[in-house]
């Protein structure tokens, strides 16, 4: 299993902060955004992994993140982790910024993470149990309106899922974690741009939906989207108090 994680896009909702930086490179308390993503897949057990950022700070990425040095692999076998680099040119959508992983990624399955979400959760079962199809995993939110949202029936099966709907069927947001097989890229290379011009993952999830293959994950534990502020300023504060509680 692979893993890419996208620290593309535009961070237009972080300004000023992400007028010069991107909003990956920023800190949740002692850490960049992106270590988080980057620990919690090698906790998994994960040691290939690419990063696919824009032309304008890839740069940083490799100063701060190189071949992965910095990271201890799960595995014995593995004597480091190894971070390779993808550039995506335009912030055109979640799916293209994957698909430019498609040679990357080979024959694998891949795990795909967006790199301004945080999991407390252990994600190793659903990545280790992963067969075929997708696996998308869910969080109960306040706000549907801003997410991807998933219609689940009593049996946790999913039934239908709209990318932040005006008139949410429920409050469960689909996170930015996905796990997908092989198949994923010629299910990207058939879906249309949104009417706001991006390739959306959403609609790549909803191509596993119809033909069966799309499995749910409920999350137990905190996750956040840094996407605002206020999430960043949450996410801060949470894990200087998860600090001080394992010091
Ligand atoms: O965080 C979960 C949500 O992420 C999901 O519920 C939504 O279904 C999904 O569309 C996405 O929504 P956001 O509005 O949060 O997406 P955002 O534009 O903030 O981008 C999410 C991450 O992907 C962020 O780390 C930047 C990266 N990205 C985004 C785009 C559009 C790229 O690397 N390239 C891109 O073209």
């Amino acid at each position: 299993m692979k893993a890419v994680i996208l620290a593309g896009g535009s961070g237009t909702r972080l300004h000023p902060l992400t007028l010069v930086t991107n909003k990956h490179l920023l800190p949740v308390f002692n850490k960049p955004v992106i270590y988080y993503a980057i620990e919690k897949l090698v906790d998994a057990g994960i040691t290939k992994i690419m990063i696919v950022t824009s032309p304008h700070h890839i740069d940083s990425f490799v100063r701060l993140l190189g071949s992965g040095q910095h990271f201890v692999p799960k595995s014995t076998h593995a004597k480091q982790i190894q971070i390779v680099y993808g550039i995506q040119n335009e912030p055109n959508g979640i799916a293209y910024g994957l698909f430019i992983a498609e040679d990357y990624v080979g024959k694998d399955n891949c795990v795909l993470f967006l790199g301004d979400n945080i999991f407390l959760d252990d994600i190793t079962p659903a990545i280790k149990s992963f067969k075929k199809g997708s696996t998308v995993f869910l969080k109960k939110v306040p706000d549907p309106k801003h997410f991807g949202i998933a219609e689940v029936n009593n049996k946790g099966s999913i039934l239908s899922l709209e990318e932040k709907p005006l008139k949410p069927k429920s409050n469960l947001a689909v996170t930015g974690l996905y796990v997908y097989d092989n198949t994923v890229f010629e299910k990207i290379r058939k879906i249309p741009p949104s009417a706001r011009g991006e390739y959306e993952i959403t609609s790549v999830n909803s191509l596993y939906l119809e033909e069966g293959t799309l499995r749910a994950h409920m999350l137990k534990k905190e996750w956040f989207d840094i996407g605002n502020i206020d999430a960043l300023h949450k996410a801060s504060l949470f894990m200087k108090k998860r600090l001080s509680h394992e010091k």
